[in-house]
Protein backbone atom coordinates (compact mmCIF):
# COMPACT_ATOMS: atom_id res chain seq x y z
CA UNK A 1 0.00 0.00 0.00
CA UNK A 2 1.27 3.27 -0.62
CA UNK A 3 0.50 6.84 0.38
CA UNK A 4 -0.21 9.91 -1.59
CA UNK A 5 -1.13 13.65 -0.64
CA UNK A 6 -3.29 15.69 -2.74
CA UNK A 7 -3.07 19.12 -1.81
CA UNK A 8 -6.16 21.34 -3.06
CA UNK A 9 -4.28 24.77 -3.67
CA UNK A 10 -7.06 26.33 -6.61
CA UNK A 11 -8.69 28.50 -4.01
CA UNK A 12 -8.61 32.40 -3.92
CA UNK A 13 -8.20 33.48 -0.69
CA UNK A 14 -11.46 36.16 -0.15
CA UNK A 15 -11.42 36.27 3.67
CA UNK A 16 -7.25 36.96 3.39
CA UNK A 17 -8.04 39.49 1.04
CA UNK A 18 -4.62 40.52 0.46
CA UNK A 19 -4.72 40.66 -3.30
CA UNK A 20 -3.70 37.11 -4.86
CA UNK A 21 -4.74 33.63 -3.84
CA UNK A 22 -3.75 32.85 0.44
CA UNK A 23 -1.68 29.70 -0.66
CA UNK A 24 1.17 32.38 -2.23
CA UNK A 25 1.09 34.28 0.92
CA UNK A 26 5.31 34.73 2.37
CA UNK A 27 5.16 33.30 5.86
CA UNK A 28 8.67 33.41 6.79
CA UNK A 29 9.94 34.63 3.83
CA UNK A 30 8.79 31.62 1.77
CA UNK A 31 5.43 31.12 0.01
CA UNK A 32 2.75 29.37 2.36
CA UNK A 33 2.30 26.98 -0.10
CA UNK A 34 6.21 26.02 0.16
CA UNK A 35 5.95 24.94 3.37
CA UNK A 36 2.68 22.78 3.13
CA UNK A 37 3.95 20.95 0.37
CA UNK A 38 7.61 20.16 2.46
CA UNK A 39 6.05 18.57 5.14
CA UNK A 40 5.02 16.03 2.61
CA UNK A 41 8.24 15.79 1.53
CA UNK A 42 10.28 15.75 4.28
CA UNK A 43 8.03 12.63 5.78
CA UNK A 44 9.81 9.32 4.68
CA UNK A 45 6.06 7.68 4.52
CA UNK A 46 4.33 9.63 1.23
CA UNK A 47 5.23 8.10 -2.14
CA UNK A 48 4.45 11.38 -4.11
CA UNK A 49 2.70 14.87 -3.56
CA UNK A 50 0.01 16.26 -6.10
CA UNK A 51 -1.18 19.75 -5.52
CA UNK A 52 -4.36 20.88 -7.56
CA UNK A 53 -3.98 24.58 -8.58
CA UNK A 54 -6.69 26.57 -10.61
CA UNK A 55 -5.74 26.32 -14.45
CA UNK A 56 -5.30 30.09 -14.31
CA UNK A 57 -2.49 29.95 -11.98
CA UNK A 58 0.37 32.31 -12.55
CA UNK A 59 1.95 31.79 -9.67
CA UNK A 60 2.98 27.79 -8.92
CA UNK A 61 5.91 27.73 -11.23
CA UNK A 62 7.73 30.11 -9.07
CA UNK A 63 7.11 27.76 -5.99
CA UNK A 64 6.69 24.07 -7.22
CA UNK A 65 9.55 24.55 -10.58
CA UNK A 66 8.31 22.04 -12.66
CA UNK A 67 11.49 20.12 -11.94
CA UNK A 68 11.25 19.76 -8.45
CA UNK A 69 11.60 16.04 -7.19
CA UNK A 70 8.83 14.09 -5.31
CA UNK A 71 5.83 16.27 -6.20
CA UNK A 72 3.46 17.29 -9.64
CA UNK A 73 0.93 20.10 -10.48
CA UNK A 74 -2.43 19.47 -11.30
CA UNK A 75 -4.11 22.52 -13.11
CA UNK A 76 -7.68 20.98 -12.46
CA UNK A 77 -9.31 23.12 -10.04
CA UNK A 78 -12.87 23.48 -9.70
CA UNK A 79 -15.34 26.04 -8.27
CA UNK A 80 -15.31 24.44 -4.71
CA UNK A 81 -12.75 23.17 -2.48
CA UNK A 82 -14.48 19.67 -3.56
CA UNK A 83 -14.51 19.86 -7.17
CA UNK A 84 -10.78 20.66 -6.62
CA UNK A 85 -10.34 17.55 -4.47
CA UNK A 86 -12.71 15.55 -7.17
CA UNK A 87 -10.66 16.78 -10.38
CA UNK A 88 -7.69 15.62 -8.99
CA UNK A 89 -8.58 12.30 -7.97
CA UNK A 90 -9.60 11.31 -11.46
CA UNK A 91 -6.31 12.56 -12.64
CA UNK A 92 -4.61 10.34 -10.27
CA UNK A 93 -6.55 7.34 -11.46
CA UNK A 94 -3.67 5.61 -13.75
CA UNK A 95 -0.93 6.10 -11.04
CA UNK A 96 -2.93 5.13 -7.77
CA UNK A 97 -4.41 1.53 -6.86
CA UNK A 98 -7.85 1.42 -5.31
CA UNK A 99 -6.64 0.44 -2.28
CA UNK A 100 -3.40 2.69 -2.15
CA UNK A 101 -4.13 5.83 0.72
CA UNK A 102 -4.74 9.34 -0.63
CA UNK A 103 -3.93 12.01 1.99
CA UNK A 104 -6.00 15.31 1.60
CA UNK A 105 -4.38 18.33 2.97
CA UNK A 106 -5.16 21.71 2.71
CA UNK A 107 -2.50 24.22 0.94
CA UNK A 108 -3.67 26.52 3.86
CA UNK A 109 -2.57 24.67 6.78
CA UNK A 110 1.20 24.80 6.13
CA UNK A 111 1.78 24.40 10.26
CA UNK A 112 1.90 20.73 9.34
CA UNK A 113 5.04 18.56 9.92
CA UNK A 114 6.24 14.68 8.73
CA UNK A 115 5.97 13.89 12.47
CA UNK A 116 1.80 14.78 12.29
CA UNK A 117 1.66 12.63 9.03
CA UNK A 118 3.37 9.74 10.84
CA UNK A 119 0.89 9.74 13.89
CA UNK A 120 -1.88 9.89 11.64
CA UNK A 121 -0.98 6.94 9.55
CA UNK A 122 0.35 5.31 12.30
CA UNK A 123 -3.06 5.47 13.58
CA UNK A 124 -5.16 4.62 10.67
CA UNK A 125 -2.85 4.13 8.14
CA UNK A 126 -5.05 0.60 7.28
CA UNK A 127 -8.30 1.40 8.65
CA UNK A 128 -10.70 0.57 5.75
CA UNK A 129 -12.71 4.07 6.67
CA UNK A 130 -9.85 6.12 6.85
CA UNK A 131 -8.98 9.09 9.55
CA UNK A 132 -8.25 12.58 9.82
CA UNK A 133 -6.05 14.13 12.28
CA UNK A 134 -8.81 16.45 14.64
CA UNK A 135 -8.24 18.70 17.79
CA UNK A 136 -10.62 17.95 20.77
CA UNK A 137 -12.43 20.85 21.96
CA UNK A 138 -11.56 22.53 25.00
CA UNK A 139 -14.06 25.54 24.85
CA UNK A 140 -17.67 24.84 26.14
CA UNK A 141 -20.42 25.51 23.26
CA UNK A 142 -23.25 27.68 23.26
CA UNK A 143 -25.44 27.04 20.16
CA UNK A 144 -28.35 30.40 19.13
CA UNK A 145 -29.91 27.78 16.47
CA UNK A 146 -33.34 27.39 18.38
CA UNK A 147 -33.37 31.70 18.77
CA UNK A 148 -32.25 31.12 22.35
CA UNK A 149 -29.19 30.11 23.60
CA UNK A 150 -28.09 26.43 24.96
CA UNK A 151 -24.78 24.83 25.60
CA UNK A 152 -23.52 22.07 24.34
CA UNK A 153 -21.25 19.65 26.39
CA UNK A 154 -18.10 19.47 24.54
CA UNK A 155 -17.66 15.93 25.60
CA UNK A 156 -17.13 13.97 22.34
CA UNK A 157 -16.85 17.43 19.90
CA UNK A 158 -13.99 17.59 17.91
CA UNK A 159 -12.60 19.83 15.16
CA UNK A 160 -11.89 18.03 12.10
CA UNK A 161 -8.03 19.26 10.42
CA UNK A 162 -6.46 17.78 7.96
CA UNK A 163 -4.90 15.48 6.19
CA UNK A 164 -7.88 13.26 5.96
CA UNK A 165 -7.08 9.72 4.49
CA UNK A 166 -8.70 7.73 2.79
CA UNK A 167 -8.23 4.84 0.35
CA UNK A 168 -8.40 6.12 -3.20
CA UNK A 169 -11.59 4.15 -4.46
CA UNK A 170 -13.56 4.97 -1.18
CA UNK A 171 -12.73 8.41 -1.48
CA UNK A 172 -13.82 9.10 -5.12
CA UNK A 173 -16.83 7.31 -4.99
CA UNK A 174 -17.99 9.09 -1.45
CA UNK A 175 -17.07 12.40 -3.47
CA UNK A 176 -18.95 11.40 -6.82
CA UNK A 177 -21.66 10.11 -4.93
CA UNK A 178 -22.62 12.98 -2.44
CA UNK A 179 -25.96 14.36 -2.80
CA UNK A 180 -25.15 17.82 -2.64
CA UNK A 181 -21.02 19.12 -3.00
CA UNK A 182 -21.92 22.39 -1.87
CA UNK A 183 -22.69 20.98 1.51
CA UNK A 184 -19.93 18.88 1.93
CA UNK A 185 -17.20 20.83 3.96
CA UNK A 186 -14.56 18.18 4.29
CA UNK A 187 -13.67 14.73 2.53
CA UNK A 188 -14.12 12.80 6.12
CA UNK A 189 -18.43 14.08 5.65
CA UNK A 190 -18.69 12.16 1.89
CA UNK A 191 -17.35 9.00 3.30
CA UNK A 192 -19.74 9.34 6.70
CA UNK A 193 -22.29 9.76 4.43
CA UNK A 194 -21.68 6.29 3.11
CA UNK A 195 -22.05 5.01 6.52
CA UNK A 196 -18.48 4.62 7.73
CA UNK A 197 -16.59 6.28 10.65
CA UNK A 198 -13.29 7.30 10.02
CA UNK A 199 -10.92 7.59 12.59
CA UNK A 200 -10.15 10.70 14.45
CA UNK A 201 -6.46 11.04 15.33
CA UNK A 202 -5.26 13.63 18.25
CA UNK A 203 -3.90 16.87 16.05
CA UNK A 204 -2.21 19.91 16.87
CA UNK A 205 -2.84 23.76 16.91
CA UNK A 206 0.14 24.23 14.75
CA UNK A 207 -1.88 23.02 12.38
CA UNK A 208 -4.52 25.38 12.21
CA UNK A 209 -6.11 26.81 8.82
CA UNK A 210 -4.65 30.10 7.65
CA UNK A 211 -8.04 31.82 6.64
CA UNK A 212 -7.71 34.96 8.20
CA UNK A 213 -5.19 38.11 8.11
CA UNK A 214 -4.97 37.49 12.28
CA UNK A 215 -3.78 33.89 11.46
CA UNK A 216 -0.53 34.94 9.46
CA UNK A 217 1.65 35.78 12.17
CA UNK A 218 0.30 32.28 14.63
CA UNK A 219 1.10 30.23 11.37
CA UNK A 220 4.61 32.42 11.44
CA UNK A 221 5.22 31.43 15.36
CA UNK A 222 4.40 27.90 14.85
CA UNK A 223 6.87 27.35 11.69
CA UNK A 224 9.85 29.53 13.37
CA UNK A 225 9.03 26.98 16.09
CA UNK A 226 11.18 23.46 15.89
CA UNK A 227 8.57 20.48 15.34
CA UNK A 228 8.96 18.15 17.61
CA UNK A 229 4.63 17.48 17.13
N1 LIG B 1 -9.59 25.27 -2.37
C1 LIG B 1 -9.49 24.70 -3.64
N2 LIG B 1 -10.43 24.99 -4.61
C2 LIG B 1 -11.44 25.83 -4.35
C3 LIG B 1 -11.57 26.42 -3.05
C4 LIG B 1 -10.62 26.10 -2.07
O1 LIG B 1 -8.56 23.93 -3.89
N3 LIG B 1 -12.31 26.12 -5.32
C5 LIG B 1 -8.55 25.00 -1.36
C6 LIG B 1 -7.86 26.25 -0.86
O2 LIG B 1 -6.84 26.67 -1.76
C7 LIG B 1 -7.37 25.84 0.51
C8 LIG B 1 -8.35 24.75 0.94
O3 LIG B 1 -9.11 24.41 -0.21
O4 LIG B 1 -6.07 25.31 0.48
C9 LIG B 1 -9.21 25.22 2.09
O5 LIG B 1 -10.06 26.28 1.65
P1 LIG B 1 -10.14 27.73 2.30
O6 LIG B 1 -9.29 27.84 3.52
O7 LIG B 1 -11.59 28.09 2.38
O8 LIG B 1 -9.39 28.63 1.18
P2 LIG B 1 -10.04 29.65 0.17
O9 LIG B 1 -11.29 29.07 -0.39
O10 LIG B 1 -8.97 30.06 -0.77
O11 LIG B 1 -10.38 30.89 1.13
P3 LIG B 1 -11.77 31.69 1.23
O12 LIG B 1 -12.82 30.66 1.55
O13 LIG B 1 -11.55 32.70 2.29
O14 LIG B 1 -11.98 32.29 -0.15
MG1 LIG C 1 -13.00 28.63 0.87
Amino acid sequence: MNYFALIPAAGVGARMAVGYPKQYLPLLGRPMLRHTVEAFLRSPLIAHTYVVVSPEDGYVADVLPPDMAGVTVLRCGGATRMESIRNGLRLLAPMVGADDRVLVHDAARPGLTPALVGKLVAEAGTEPAGGLLALPVVDTVKSTRGGGVTTTPRDGLWLAQTPQMFPYALLRRALEEAPDPDAITDDASAVELLGLSPRLVEGHPRNLKVTLPADIRIAEMYLSMESTQ
